[in-house]
């Protein structure tokens, strides 16, 4: 039997190859995003040439009710849903007091508000019953703090220790968690997010948002916990673990700087 997978942020980037790579393994599509023109564009190019069916939702996800919103149409259009994938996100390049606070204030409710409500309320749905698979996007950047992005750094923090923790937590439900951390990728991020100001993505490989999406996919399928994506992204995280913490902070800020 054919199962489902909801993909938040599908109408482009990373989303927008996991909605193609699902789709090609016969898996039924809800993919959400702001994006009419875009989302409804590709649920064309997937039902012409793969076998499955995709329901769109147009949502806001900043919004303080989204979570339950996506939930609720699920639920009474489409049923029950196998896979979720928490992929939306987007960050802000710049010094802290410079942004606006309506700026943080939307990053906050996408990379973590939405996030938790729509894992918390699948796994509540899962639980003693049909377990599914949760992929949650974070980041290279949830390694260490990012000061000129601090608070998305911060975001993808939780992401991370939220994914790891209920991955354990879950495993007695047989649900699986899986953090995906991609270093820099080609997708519209950089260009949302001003980070093309920045050291780190001058002088990195930018990596092909098709692989990164692969990555995330195949990990999320074996229930792996947390994947990096990249050897040069692997191997951050494992140095930093040898080194006191303010030389990590003060490391990261000269990489950041403009
Ligand atoms: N690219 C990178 O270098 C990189 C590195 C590490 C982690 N990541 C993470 O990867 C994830 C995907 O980003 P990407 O690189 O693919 O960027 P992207 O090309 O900008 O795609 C972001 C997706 O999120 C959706 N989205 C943004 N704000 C939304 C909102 N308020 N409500 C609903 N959907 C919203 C966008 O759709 P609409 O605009 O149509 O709403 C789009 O589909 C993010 O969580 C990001 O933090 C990216």
């Amino acid at each position: 039997m054919s199962k489902t997978a909801l993909i938040t942020g599908a109408s482009k980037g990373i989303g927008k190859e996991l909605a193609f790579l699902f789709a090609e393994k016969e898996h039924n599509l809800v993919l959400v995003a702001r994006s009419a023109e875009a989302l409804e564009k590709i649920k064309v190019e997937i039902e012409e040439t793969c076998p499955v069916s995709v329901h769109t939702m147009v949502v806001d996800l900043c919004g303080a009710s989204a979570a339950q919103a996506v939930f609720n149409e699920v639920k009474e259009k489409v049923g029950d849903i196998d896979y979720l994938v928490n992929n939306a996100g987007f960050g802000d390049y710049g010094a802290f007091s410079d942004t606006e606070w309506d700026c943080y204030e939307r990053m906050i409710a996408l990379n973590v508000t939405t996030l938790t409500h729509l894992t918390h309320l699948f796994v509540c749905d899962w639980r003693g019953r049909k377990p599914g698979r949760i992929l949650n996007v974070s980041s290279t950047a949830a390694f260490q703090p990012g000061p000129m992005m601090a608070v998305y750094f911060a975001t993808k923090s939780f992401v991370l220790h939220l994914s790891e923790a209920l991955g354990e937590e879950l495993k007695k439900d047989h649900i699986t968690i899986t953090a995906l951390c991609p270093g820099p990728t080609s997708t519209h991020f950089g260009e949302v997010s001003k980070m093309s100001a920045s050291q780190l993505v001058k002088n990195v490989p930018i990596a092909d948002a098709k692989k990164v999406a692969a990555l995330g996919y195949r990990a999320m399928m074996q229930g792996r916990a947390v994947v990096i994506h990249g050897a040069m992204n692997k191997l951050a995280p494992f140095a930093i673990r040898f080194l006191p913490r303010k030389w990590v902070t003060c490391l990261s800020a000269k990489i950041m700087r403009q």
